[in-house]
């Protein structure tokens, strides 16, 4: 029997990369229409705790959005913004740990989650700030919310200013592809009951887990404010050799509506943002605002706070 050298090999495991890339893109372009619930059932319960997680499964999810963030003993723990002050008492249970910082040109005291270990992060109520009723409820590390939503709904988590952590010497594309591996859910398949996609607003990290999770779909995420309106053919070809999919906010896909063919005709998904019933421009409903997305516009999947109105059917 010929034995097959390295680069014979290599070149084959690429080929079935491949292959097992475009079928991740053929399923997330079927017309079954995929819902992810932002930050958990985040309209009902408060964002990224795991009673929100909990909600969003109940309310059928087929995947949760996790934001990351990286605590200052280096474990992943889930949250939205960089600092603890908006969802959290912070200031009343660690009054001193803040830093000033400058925001839109106004000094403000922010107790970042660098700054705190996790331990620390633990004495934190996650929850009155959003109703009595989920007072005591604790940030969670993503292990946490991992072992919650295993088995029930998929995994979406976003790399959340991972720049910023770069830049102190952590690296947090490691600490999630480590996680993922230590959970066994570094493939794509590799529990078909618990799919994950990865996302980021950033393209070096979505670079550096297309090498080292390249069976993974990856969705790289455009603002409004950090790129021309219009995204031009050229620089979708470039996001389709780090990326799977686009994560566009929605605004952009109303002004060039047409982006969603030319992703498409790439082979790249399209998954806007974000769907909540305090923004719907101009439509009549939070539901017609998705059903335009989903069934007039095309697009793939879409983020929304409310996983319970998320139309199925056109
Ligand atoms: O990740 C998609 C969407 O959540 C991006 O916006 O600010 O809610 O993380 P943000
Ligand atoms: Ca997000």
């Amino acid at each position: 029997m010929k034995i097959l050298s390295k680069q014979h090999l290599r070149r084959l495991l690429s080929g079935v990369i491949a292959v097992l890339g475009l079928l991740s893109l053929a399923s997330a372009q079927s017309d079954t229409k995929i819902l992810i619930a932002h930050r958990g059932a985040s309209a009902y319960a408060p964002e990224h705790t795991l009673a929100a997680y909990r909600l969003a499964i109940e309310q059928g999810a087929d995947y949760v959005e996790q934001d990351l963030g990286v605590t200052r003993d280096g474990v992943l723990v889930c949250l939205h913004d960089d600092s603890l002050e908006r969802t959290t008492n912070v200031r009343e249970i660690f009054p001193g740990r803040f830093v000033e910082e400058q925001v839109n040109g106004r000094s403000r005291q922010r107790w970042r989650v660098r700054d705190l270990t996790l331990s620390e992060i633990k004495q934190l109520d996650a929850g009155s700030w959003f109703g009595a009723e989920f007072a005591g409820s604790q940030v969670p590390t993503w292990q946490e919310a991992i072992d919650l939503i295993r088995g029930s709904a998929g995994l979406f988590p976003e790399l959340k200013s991972p720049e910023n952590y770069r830049s102190l010497g952590i690296d947090m594309p490691s600490l999630v592809i480590d996680l993922l591996r230590r959970n066994g859910l570094d493939t794509a398949g590799a529990d078909d009951d618990t799919p994950v996609i990865l996302q980021s607003f950033d393209d070096a990290s979505l670079r550096r887990l297309a090498d080292a999770l390249p069976t993974l779909p990856r969705v790289f995420l455009i603002g409004t404010s950090d790129r021309p309106t219009l995204i031009t053919d050229t620089r979708l070809r470039e996001i389709a050799t780090f990326a799977t999919g686009i994560g566009p906010a929605k605004e952009l896909l109303l002004a060039q509506p047409d982006l969603v063919r030319r992703a498409h005709a790439l082979g790249l998904t399209v998954t806007p943002y974000t769907f909540r019933s305090s923004t719907i421009n101009s439509f009549e409903s939070l539901e017609k605002e998705m059903r335009h997305f989903l069934f007039t516009l095309g697009v793939d999947a879409l983020f929304t706070d409310n996983p319970d109105r998320f139309p199925r059917q056109p």
